[in-house]
């Protein structure tokens, strides 16, 4: 077993059965930069302990820098006989420096306290991609809402017509979500930024090595606090998870809606040819595949989380081999949203609004009849009154079969002599919207406002 991380205590080598169920080389090659990251702040931590000479510490660099650049060059590949990325790196070192040098690198360190760190250190690098990713999508919704000042839609409970509401108020609805998730990446790096390096296999190290030097040159905030709980949680990679599961439910919710809005019956929005696809039998069609692609993904980016928290749930402490089975899932979910991001802003900021036709569908199903009742309260009558009132008025037009602005004074006056004529002053969706002032309300000047605050927190993010 020539160049294997271990093997002196064992007569005959692993079987082939053992090594293709081991390997893990084919996900985890792409941390070999981190790999080779960490193993320059561990000679460092090996030099100031004096286990390094400075002309051997000066050499290790240069043999690690080597391997770096025929890593990116793909002139070092993982062998079949690796195991994992670490040991493949090890060996590459020592067949850049020999044995006697390059065989100094292990000392004080595990497989254990590396994996750990180095798939932190991936996160953390793929948060910035996802985040700058997410403000484009944030930036195409503020941009459609600015471009729609005015126009408005039917708000829905249960999907029913409920209020009338600007289409800004509701874009901006979907941007909140995503702005929380900027915020929770945010939140997620301060405990992402603790280094398990020198935690060992578990107990830690008897060669008095600085992990703080070590989190320090990897651009971590400080070292962990316990050796075994440094190498064995995975806390940090759930929530990572998490995050980026729910990143998927927020896109799918507005996919949901861009795909009811592109249909016939809706027609509220047309999709830019070059962010919608066509069907192989049906020559007319134009179909919201990004939004279904989003939507479906957002279910992966679940089943990533929760077979990751399966995983954890059982382990004893401290490294147990099973939590080599948390780099897929999320390596999956981050090569997912760094795919589905970018197409789902470019659908966002290409929709063509058809504003005449929301505006046709906004009162339709008595959506007013809440200003009816509100307008009757400015005018003293309960509100327990007036909601009776408001739906007298309701289905004496439904029998009617008109909207509440075709009622005449005299059916106004037969449901209930509070009803003057001059209730119809709310009877326009756009009276109803501009009266909706209060805050957070759909009032064009709180819409307007709210806009700014949400770009504010998304820049600040
Ligand atoms: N490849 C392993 C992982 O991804 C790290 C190796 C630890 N192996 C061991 N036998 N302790 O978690």
């Amino acid at each position: 077993n020539e160049g294997a991380l271990w093997g002196a205590r064992f007569a005959s080598g692993p079987s082939p059965e053992l090594a293709d169920l081991s390997r893990s080389t084919h996900f985890d090659w792409i941390l070999a930069p981190y790999d080779i990251a960490g193993s320059h702040a561990h000679a460092k931590a090996l030099a100031a302990a004096g286990y390094l000479e400075a002309d051997e510490e000066q050499r290790m660099h240069e043999g690690l820098d080597a391997v770096a650049k025929k890593v990116a060059d793909g002139v070092i590949r993982p062998a079949p006989s690796d195991e994992d990325v670490h040991g493949a790196l090890e060996q590459a070192l020592i067949a850049e420096l020999g044995p006697e040098l390059g065989g100094r690198l292990r000392a004080g360190r595990s497989r254990n306290d590396q994996i750990a760190t180095l798939v932190r250190m991936y996160l953390i690098d793929h948060a910035k991609v996802i985040a700058r990713d997410i403000l484009r999508v944030i930036d195409a919704l503020v941009a459609q809402s600015e471009a729609h000042p005015d126009a408005i839609l039917p708000g829905r409970t249960h999907l029913q017509h409920a209020q009338p509401v600007l289409l800004a108020h509701h874009l901006q609805a979907h941007a909140w979500p995503l702005v929380r998730e900027l915020e929770r990446l945010v939140d997620w790096r301060v405990r992402a930024g603790v280094s398990p390096y020198g935690g060992g296999a578990l107990a830690g190290s008897t060669l008095g090595l600085d992990p703080a030097l070590v989190a320090r040159e990897l651009g971590l905030d400080r070292p962990a606090e316990n050796s075994l709980d440094g190498t064995a949680a995975r806390d940090v990679v759930a929530e990572f998870a998490f995050i980026t599961a729910m990143i998927g439910v927020d896109l799918s919710r507005l996919s949901e809606e861009i795909i009811l809005w592109n249909t016939r019956e809706f027609g509220f929005v047309t999709l830019h040819d070059s962010f919608s696809t066509g069907s192989s039998i049906m020559p007319q069609k134009k179909n919201p595949d990004i939004a279904e692609l989003a939507r479906g993904k957002s279910g992966r980016l679940i089943g990533n989380l929760t077979g990751l928290m399966a995983t954890l749930k059982g382990l004893p402490l401290a490294y147990n081999r099973d939590l080599q089975e948390d780099k897929e899932p999320v390596f999956d979910s981050v090569n997912t949203l760094e795919v589905v991001l970018p197409a789902f802003a470019g659908m966002v900021a290409t929709l063509r609004f058809d504003t005449a036709r929301m505006a046709e569908l906004a009162p339709q199903g008595f959506s007013l009849a809440t200003d009816v009742a509100e307008w009757l309260v400015k005018r003293r009558v309960p509100f327990r009154d007036a909601h009776e009132i408001s739906g007298a008025l309701v289905r004496a037009c439904e029998e009617r079969a008109i909207g509440l602005e075709d009622a005449d004074d005299e059916l106004l006056a037969e449901v209930s002599p509070h009803l003057t004529p001059d209730v119809r002053e709310v009877l326009s969706i756009e009276g109803s919207v501009a009266s909706r002032e209060g805050t957070g309300g759909t009032a064009p000047v709180r819409v307007a406002e709210q806009r700014a605050e949400l770009i504010a927190r998304a820049q600040g993010a």
